[in-house]
């Protein structure tokens, strides 16, 4: 770029030129976002049947297999061919070490395998691998006795709950504890067990956001006490980002994700400046809770605000986008 201080700019260069019709616009836009890119998050319940609304995230809501199965097929009419299942177990099934985590019968492993049995491999199903929404206490890891949450300890426990996954069909295993060494503990065992065709999407760059707010109600998963900052990144830190990434990598990641996604498009450019691997956004629960609610006051153009936050996220460099608002915004076509 030149120094412009020292040219003279002709009046002729004139960048309106190219703005001036709808289809002059259409012909120089330099990003673009596609239903095949985008990731569609569910909560689902331990039962057949149910549908619990979740109240701070107006338009979502806790699902049985019923209406997963009811959702997933119509959202695939619309071209979403991806999901990311969350769970929790029955009632009375936290424990200390969160094991119900990786039960053979849990919600999430009893949806995958619905799923897969009827969609197969026209849907990418991803599965959240996490303890919080298992363990009495909350936390993402398991604690000693003193409570700090104790990495080493909680790997297996993490790599079980993959392996449980990959054994219900899961095609993505996609880590989200922010434990040291966790990618190389689950890639681990899932080529123990045969599962060498299963992918992991890590979290490799999640911070410890006030964003995850409206999803801890959904996933019954705050922790009883303390916080996640132990474990979780600081949102002051990007070089810190870049060595998240770099490690998962080596651990054998097969994508990166970033989370959230629009307080932190910077680390989402320079994450893809870094790295080859297809790279993930997580637009979390909070960004999305706060357009609906400013969109129920009137205050926003919800399909407006939708469109240029997922264009955002993709000019930014994000390859994919998990975000609650991808079905309303492919039907509302408002992309
Ligand atoms: C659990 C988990 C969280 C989210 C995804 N997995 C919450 C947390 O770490 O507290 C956040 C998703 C969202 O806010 O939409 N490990
Ligand atoms: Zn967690």
């Amino acid at each position: 770029m030149p120094d412009n201080k020292n040219i003279v700019v002709p009046g002729e260069i004139r960048p309106r030129r190219l703005r001036r019709t709808t289809a002059m616009r259409e012909l120089v836009a330099e990003t673009e976002v596609s239903a095949r890119q985008l990731i569609m998050p569910h909560f689902v319940l331990p039962a057949r049947k149910g549908r619990e609304p979740i109240p701070s995230m107006p338009g979502i809501a806790q699902v049985g297999l019923d209406d997963l199965l009811r959702e997933t097929d119509g959202d695939l009419k619309f071209g979403i061919r991806s999901v990311l299942l969350f769970g929790h177990p029955a009632d009375g099934g936290k424990t200390r070490d969160g094991m119900a985590a990786a039960a053979a019968n849990g919600a999430v492993q009893k949806a995958v395998a619905a799923l897969k049995k009827s969609f197969g491999d026209d849907l990418v199903v991803i599965t959240d691998v996490c303890l919080c929404a298992y363990t009495d206490h909350g936390h993402c890891g398991i604690p000693t006795k003193t409570g700090e949450i104790d990495n080493d300890s909680s790997l297996a426990s993490l790599a079980a709950a993959a392996v449980s996954h990959a054994e219900a069909g899961a095609d993505i295993v996609a880590p989200s504890d922010m434990m040291d060494g966790r990618v190389a503990a689950i890639r681990a065992a899932l080529d123990a067990r045969d599962f060498e065709d299963v992918s992991i999407m890590s979290y490799a760059v999640k911070y410890a956001s006030a964003y995850y707010g409206p999803f801890r109600d959904a996933a019954d998963s705050t922790p009883t006490s303390g916080d996640r900052k132990s474990y979780q990144m600081d949102p002051r830190n990007v070089r810190e980002a870049l060595r998240e990434a770099w490690l998962d990598t080596a651990e054998g990641a097969d994508f990166l994700m970033v989370k959230p996604a629009l307080p932190y498009l910077d680390v989402i450019r320079a994450v893809r400046e870094a790295s080859d691997l297809p790279l993930a956004a997580y637009n979390v629960s909070g960004e999305y809770s706060a357009v609906k609610a400013a969109a129920a006051q009137g205050w926003l153009d919800e399909p407006a605000i939708v469109r240029e936050n997922l264009i955002a996220i993709r000019r930014a460099g994000a390859d994919q986008i998990i975000t609650y608002h991808a079905r309303d915004a492919l039907v509302g076509g408002w992309l």
